[in-house]
């Protein structure tokens, strides 16, 4: 029997998972609260913590899971960001969802980017209130715009394809770009200056944090429309705010933003929010933010699921080799993934 506790869980993963349950082989515990130092004590006695993108898994946690007996930590997502992959090594095997549908995240940051640009929020307001007026509600065309895709890997380039689509001319930053691939890549700054519109699908890392600056904005076209459906802390939260007030930021889509674990995916209305910066983005007429819902698709959580709960047997039926390991035996997650025979300790 695996037992196995689900930290930061939600009605739709329960309702995703319930149906791996498995009186032969799982024990599922759905937790409400996010995993943290303090709620970690929650994980005594399971053999595996199920986490998401919000939940802490640092050096302490990781401490405190190995001291309760933790063999495996099971991320239901794609970004693992917020865990200390190095320091799980040789204690908790760590497993992500390497992909669970990159559509659903390029369909949302394209259905961010036509609700801003043609002012669908307000216009379904103002419809609403028998307010048919289409005053100010001026959009642009996309066919003919440059779209600058900061990240290729399997997102960005989806979202290319539907730029494309547009009729958008389109120019990319990635750190390793990709040979043959039909892509103009442009370097970072070069991007900057030359996009309409630019979305970021990339990892957040020490050298993407704060990607996007006072700096970077500097450079940027006046009326640049910004999308963020990949990590919030790839742009610095108060340099947009300044640049919307300026004038110089278009619009900003905003799916993630930097502080958002204490935040996003929960009922906060009647509350009084103490983050100034988020509190003042949503007021913006040009801001369009969503709690960080790009992913949530029924196939995408269908998938999730699956994925999940094949990397956590692979675990136990497979002498410990699952291909969605993330670990730094060879030096680093990539070449870890390239060079994997056998379970990585
Ligand atoms: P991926 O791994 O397929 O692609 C990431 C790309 O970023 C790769 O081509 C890589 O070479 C590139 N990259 C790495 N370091 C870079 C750097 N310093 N500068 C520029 N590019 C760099 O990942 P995928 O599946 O396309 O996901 C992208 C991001 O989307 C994830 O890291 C995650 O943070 C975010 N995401 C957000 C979701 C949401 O619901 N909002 C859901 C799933 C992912």
């Amino acid at each position: 029997m695996i037992k196995v506790a689900f930290y930061d869980s939600k009605e739709y993963d329960v309702s995703s998972f319930r149906k791996y349950e498995d009186p032969d082989r799982f024990e599922f515990k759905f937790l409400e609260t996010k995993l943290t130092a303090d709620t970690a004590s929650l994980a005594e006695g399971y053999d595996v913590v199920c986490v998401f993108v919000n939940d802490t898994v640092d050096a302490e946690v990781i401490d405190k899971l190995y001291g309760y007996g933790v063999k495996l930590i099971a991320l239901r997502c794609a970004g693992y960001n917020n865990v200390d992959v190095e320091h799980a090594f040789g204690k908790i095997h760590v497993v992500h969802v390497p992909a669970y549908s990159p559509y659903a995240v390029a369909e949302h940051a394209a259905a961010l980017l036509l609700t801003s640009i043609r002012r669908i929020h307000k216009a379904y307001n103002r419809t609403r209130d028998f307010n048919f007026s289409i005053s100010g509600l001026t959009g642009f065309d996309l066919h003919g715009k440059t779209a600058g895709v900061v990240g290729t890997g399997k997102i960005g380039r989806i979202f290319i394809d539907i730029c494309r689509g547009f009729g958008m001319n389109v120019i990319a930053y990635d750190k390793f770009p990709a040979a043959d691939s039909g892509i103009e890549y442009v370097t970072l700054e070069e991007l900057f200056r030359r996009s309409d519109i630019i979305s970021l699908h990339c990892p957040l890392t020490e050298e993407t944090l704060h990607m996007i600056d006072a700096d970077a904005i500097s450079l940027m076209k006046k009326g640049v429309v910004i999308i963020n459906t990949s990590r919030g802390a790839l742009i610095d939260g108060e340099a947009l705010l300044d640049g919307i007030k300026a004038r110089k930021v278009g619009a900003a889509c905003l799916d993630v933003y930097e502080e958002e674990a204490d935040i996003f995916f929960e009922d906060r209305s009647g509350h009084i929010l103490d983050d100034d910066i988020i509190s003042r983005l949503i007021s913006m007429p040009n801001v369009i933010v969503t709690s960080h819902q790009a992913f949530l698709t029924e196939e995408a959580l269908a998938n999730i699921a699956q994925t999940t709960v094949g990397n956590i047997l692979s675990y136990y039926d497979n002498d410990g080799i699952c291909d969605n390991e993330l670990c730094y035996r060879c030096g680093s997650i990539e070449q870890c993934r390239r060079e994997r025979k056998q379970r990585c300790f």
